[in-house]
């Protein structure tokens, strides 16, 4: 990677990189590899979540890599079945545990499971274990407006990212369009589309416009990402994609290539129909 990432600044203040590292599915010592490489490729922020199984993972792989703990943001997820406070804030500290660090710089409630309508406790532990020192910024992941709006409501503390699937067959303009409204960062996952059928990563209208920069359909993609202003964490067991992945700061689409890529946007784009 020749260029330096440049970062988003928070709504709380803290800096995170334009572009981070999804971890879900590395495991073992096999994910303990690619997320090491994922590091020497340059990624500085990865994402992880307790219901991933692989805290332990990225851990080793971090302390495996040489790298300070604090050249290396990592974010984690409370799964709903902790949202009660009394459970979530002992599962931050297993999370904690897992990882084998004194803290996390990010950590969002993976969803909100709005039947059992205790996200507003989740967030009140995540608001606590902040000021406890367990974590830096704290954040959301799948949440809908009305339930952002809630949080802000009740506990006057607004998320400083919104994690949601977003790439061009999906893009959630109504969440999209409530992050932006409370200065909220919206974090892409599976942001190359999870290589679903009609797979984005084959699209020839997409190597149209890669060719005319000499880049490949999965980094125009992630450029179409940080255009928008949007945070995306691919996923790549390999080296060689993981460096593709992160080599986007060299070139600039157009307008037009920009409104090409979210006219495809489709009713069935979500990955989980
Ligand atoms: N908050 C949530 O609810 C939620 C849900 C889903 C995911 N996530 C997070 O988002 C991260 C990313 O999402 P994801 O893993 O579902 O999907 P993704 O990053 O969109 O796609 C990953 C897939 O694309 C392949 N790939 C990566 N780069 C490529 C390239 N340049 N060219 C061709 N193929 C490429 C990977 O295969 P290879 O490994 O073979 O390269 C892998 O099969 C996850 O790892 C996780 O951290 C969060």
């Amino acid at each position: 990677m020749s260029t330096t990432i440049p970062t988003y600044t928070l709504n709380d203040g803290l800096q995170v990189p334009a572009i981070g590292f999804g971890t879900d599915r590395l495991k073992g010592a096999k994910g303990v590899l690619s997320i090491r490489q994922a590091l020497t490729n340059g990624y500085r922020f990865l994402d992880t979540a307790y219901n991933y199984e692989n805290e332990a993972t990225v851990g080793v792989a971090l302390r495996e890599s040489g790298l300070n703990r604090q050249e290396v943001m990592i974010s984690s997820k409370l799964p709903e079945r902790y949202h009660a406070y009394d459970l979530a804030i002992p599962a931050i500290q297993e999370s904690l545990y897992r990882a084998g660090l004194d803290y996390y710089d990010v950590y969002l409630i993976h969803w909100p499971d709005p039947k059992q309508d205790k996200y507003v406790e989740a967030w009140q532990a995540l608001i606590d274990a902040k000021r406890f020192g367990l974590i830096r910024s704290i954040g959301v992941s799948n949440f809908h407006p009305d339930q952002l709006k809630r949080l802000v409501d009740e506990t006057g503390v607004v998320p400083s990212l919104n994690q949601i699937q977003t790439h061009p067959y999906y893009i959630q303009d109504k969440l999209i369009k409530a992050n932006n409204e409370h200065s909220i960062l919206t974090q892409s996952w599976s942001p190359l589309g999870a290589r679903m059928a009609d797979d984005l990563l084959e699209k020839e209208s997409i190597k149209v416009i890669g060719d005319k920069y000499g880049k490949s359909i999965g980094q125009v993609i992630l450029r179409w990402h940080v255009q928008n202003g949007f945070m995306p964490i691919p996923r790549s067991s390999s080296p060689v994609r993981q460096k593709d992945n992160i080599s986007i700061f060299d070139f600039e689409l157009t307008d037009e290539d920009m409104s090409l890529l979210s006219s495809m946007a489709k009713p069935d784009g979500d990955i989980f129909g």
